[in-house]
């Protein structure tokens, strides 16, 4: 599971963000969505990885599979690209207007 963003597990969202949940209850409805997000990355990076190690391995016996299976590779930099980009907007849009409203400090 990916906790590179705003870290969070069901298991361990209470422990990380009690503040939050606590100031608006619609946090944890969310959270819900941005943790279907972090599946959805672990896939695409696991599939990133296949692919990318493929090549490797392709490359020394046939450099010509090795360029098609790039093209693969470069689509699924731009998927994870845009999900990230839409996932950490999103992150910005349920957790600051919170942090504002209820002037919640770090
Ligand atoms: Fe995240």
């Amino acid at each position: 599971m990916s906790e590179t963003c705003m870290g969070i597990t069901l298991r361990r969202r209470g422990r990380i963000f009690p503040e939050l949940s606590a100031a608006d209850p619609r946090f944890d409805l969310g959270l819900e969505i941005l943790e279907k997000d972090h599946q959805d990355l672990d896939q695409v990076l696991d599939r990133f990885s296949t692919v990318a190690n493929r090549i490797i391995q392709l490359i020394q016996i046939d450099e010509a599979a090795a360029r098609d299976e790039a093209q693969q590779l470069h689509d699924s930099s731009q998927a994870i690209q845009a999900l990230v980009a839409r996932h950490l907007s999103d992150e910005e849009e349920l957790a600051v207007p919170i942090i504002i409203r209820h002037k919640l400090r770090g």
